[in-house]
């Protein structure tokens, strides 16, 4: 089904939500895309973020300051002093948005992890796991060209963390591996690749259906991996980008085929 263009348009206008209801409040925000639960604002998460009240689960994706072309919106390129100031206030705002018992997934970079993490501390997140999302197709490593690391990189960290006091009371009685196997997302695979730091939409799957949420929040939303995966799982989750390109893109990946048995089984969700 195609998504309905009258909702479509830059944060901030008067808000139409096509009958379907704005999570999280949206105050007078209009979403440009709202549709079965899932809602995405085209705008800065700074100016969303105050909008919206009672997430309680965070997927945190920002940019890691690898001088990724994201577009115009993003200077992913920054001192590493301005970045992580500027990563803090990320930190406190996202905080903000979100209900007292809610647990977040923060990505970052196999070296920015240890910048990230006490960072999330100091905000009052507790710790409970580092989980390693593991793509074998990974990085390269060390060459003529970029001596950076002399191995590969095949994973990244993820900061398992809660509002609360350090546990996940949500997590459903089953047996998950702390490190999660999914491939990078290629060209040439199903789902295809659409944007530069896509993830792959088996891990957003898997991490989304540890626990139930009120609705998901992913305000650095990308091609809207998290959104995809949440409509999957019957989820409610808004995301925010501040690249009209990818809200496109996002919102015409809310229209492909939803997830089938195979897949669900493959991946242990059913
Ligand atoms: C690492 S990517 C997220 C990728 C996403 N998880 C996916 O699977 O496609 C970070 C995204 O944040 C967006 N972005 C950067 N600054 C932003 C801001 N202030 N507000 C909203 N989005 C922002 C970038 O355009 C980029 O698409």
């Amino acid at each position: 089904m195609a998504p309905d263009d009258s909702v479509r348009g830059a944060a901030g206008g008067a808000g139409d939500s096509a009958g379907d209801m704005v999570l999280g409040g949206g105050g007078g925000l209009k979403p440009y895309f709202n549709q079965d639960g899932i809602t995405i604002y085209h705008g800065d998460c700074f100016d969303v973020l105050p909008e919206i009240h009672g997430a309680d689960l965070l997927i945190l994706d920002p940019p890691f300051n690898l001088g990724k072309s994201y577009g115009d919106g993003t200077d992913d390129n920054k001192p590493e002093d301005e970045y992580w100031t500027w990563y803090c206030e990320v930190l406190k705002t996202t905080w903000e948005s979100l209900a007292d018992d809610a647990l977040g997934y923060l990505f970052h970079s196999d070296k920015g992890v240890y910048e990230a993490k006490p960072l999330a501390l100091s905000t009052g997140w507790a710790y409970i796991q580092t989980l390693i999302w593991y793509g074998p197709n990974g990085f390269r490593g060390y060459t003529a060209a970029n001596k950076s690391a002399a191995w590969s990189y095949l994973h990244e960290p993820i900061l398992y963390l809660s509002k609360g006091n350090g546990v996940d009371a949500r997590a459903k009685p089953a047996w998950f591996g702390s490190v999660i196997p999914v491939p990078r997302p290629q060209s040439n695979f199903r789902e295809g690749r659409v944007h530069v730091a896509q993830k792959p939409l088996g891990l957003l799957r898997r991490l989304i259906n540890f626990q139930e949420a009120t609705f998901i929040l992913d305000p650095f939303m990308g091609s809207g991996t998290t959104l995809r995966a949440a409509k999957d799982l019957g989820q409610k989750a808004i995301g925010i980008e501040i690249e009209e390109r990818y809200c496109e893109i996002a919102a015409k990946r809310m229209e492909q085929q939803v997830l089938t048995p195979e897949v669900a089984t493959q991946e242990g969700l059913l």
